[in-house]
């Protein structure tokens, strides 16, 4: 066992952080054995006690939605709404990803940038390119890091160069539940309908039943866009929401699901996705640049919906999840001056958002109760610390103002996680 000694926050519950002041916390076999204000309690003097000294110690980020292919026009193109984007700038980009030189660049570029900024967890789409898809699952694996990467499926209103044909995708399906389809791995498949836009009837019960057959999650974007949704009603026009067109496929909670955006969602699309417990991924910055809109978040967490924070690079313009907990309470902001009855965000809530309750989609993951996986960072905010402030504004300071140079120590189940290899 090791014992780490440093302030310890984290969000048991989504209203109230656990402060811990000069505590310990035992780690055994990469999981948390527990918090105490005292080592004794955990009753193993032989253990390693590493005292990290007037630091803090959080949890690490998960960010559960997000683009790898997308990472080289991160911070561009911001000028169109969805569907010319993706036509524009997106599938342009992803179709350079058939080369795997290409791709191992920018794979080992985003990899380490995700390092860098204490994502220790991601939920990402890769490209149709089954090549460059294991080749990033492998990059994470030689970080440690875990991730659900996914091979993205597309077949309709998109360059011959992202297309695919129904065999390829199964055969590629296969292939990676072969090689990483232990349940216990860091690194796993999920399925990854691009869109309803850009699969075709035959493509969604091709992946419905993949996920099904192999027991695999899914992800995939859901009324993101008015143009996109109202596209979705003449290609579905059987279904009774966008939503309901995924759950006609077996895709939307009959394994475990994230939808991206959910910017529109209501009425009969919400309480679907209530029923079937499906994880929504909020993008605020990406909702912001392709001005998409605003997602009701509060509205979601009333009804009982869970949510973690995605920074849909590229339609996101920035890959901190500590940033995105900003942006997600100013949205939250925005909502608020039209309905007073809808309150803001609160601290706790958007750190609970993108540690336990994104978390959950891992396993025991983003909190420091008994058992979860020892995912934590190290922060060093002496230079943001100038005024003896609390510790909860320690750590407030550090989400607002802070950034990856205030990172000093990154674990994912146990083990510390060195500086990722990049190409120069
Ligand atoms: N909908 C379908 N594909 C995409 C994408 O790459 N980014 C975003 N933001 N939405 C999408
Ligand atoms: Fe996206």
């Amino acid at each position: 066992m090791k014992i780490y000694k440093a302030h310890i926050l984290f969000t048991k519950e989504k209203d109230h952080f656990e402060v811990i002041e000069n505590g310990y916390i035992g780690v055994d076999d990469g999981h948390v054995v527990g918090v105490a204000t005292d080592d004794s309690v955990f009753q193993c003097p032989e253990a390693e006690v590493i005292d990290l000294g007037d630091r803090l110690l959080i949890p690490a980020m998960n960010d559960i939605h997000v683009h790898a292919p997308q990472y080289r026009n991160l911070g561009l193109a911001m000028d169109l709404e969805l569907l010319d984007w993706l036509d524009n700038y997106t599938f342009p980009e992803e179709s350079r990803f058939a080369d795997i030189h290409y791709a191992e660049r920018m794979y080992r570029r985003f990899v380490h940038d995700l390092w860098r900024h204490g994502t220790m967890r991601t939920v990402c789409f890769a490209t149709t390119h089954l090549p460059a898809t294991r080749l990033l699952m492998h990059l994470f694996r030689e970080a440690g890091m875990s991730a659900f990467v996914g091979k993205v499926n597309m077949n309709r209103n998109c360059p011959e160069a992202l297309c695919e044909t129904l065999e390829a995708a199964e055969q590629a399906c296969e292939t990676m539940v072969r090689e990483f389809g232990d349940a216990d791995s860091l690194v796993r498949p999920i399925i990854t309908p691009r869109f309803i836009p850009s699969c075709t009837p035959e493509m969604l019960q091709l992946c419905g039943k993949l996920a099904q057959q192999y027991q695999l999650p899914v992800q995939s974007h859901l009324s993101e866009n008015t143009s996109e949704i109202e596209l979705v009603r003449t290609l579905e026009p059987e279904s009774s929401s966008y939503g309901d067109a995924y759950n006609r496929y077996g895709l939307f909670g009959q394994t475990p699901t994230i939808m991206a955006h959910c910017v529109w969602t209501e009425g009969k699309e919400l309480e679907l996705i209530r029923k079937n417990d499906v994880i929504v991924a909020h993008c605020p910055t990406s909702n912001f640049n392709i001005a998409s809109g605003m997602a009701p978040i509060r509205t979601f967490l009333d009804s009982g919906i869970s949510v973690g924070l995605g920074s849909d690079i590229s339609g996101g313009h920035d890959l901190s999840i500590f940033r995105m907990m900003v942006y997600a309470i100013q949205v939250s902001k925005m909502h608020y001056q039209r309905d007073k009855s809808k309150h803001f965000l609160t601290l706790s809530e958007a750190f609970w958002l993108a540690t336990k309750s994104a978390g959950r989609f891992f396993g025991h993951v983003g909190s420091f109760e008994p058992g979860y996986d020892f995912d934590a960072l190290v922060i060093d905010d002496s230079d943001l610390n100038h005024d003896h402030y609390s510790l909860l504004h320690r750590l407030e300071r550090f989400i607002y103002v802070g950034d990856d140079r205030n990172i000093v120590h990154r674990f994912c189940r146990g083990r510390e996680i060195t500086e990722p290899a990049v190409i120069a």
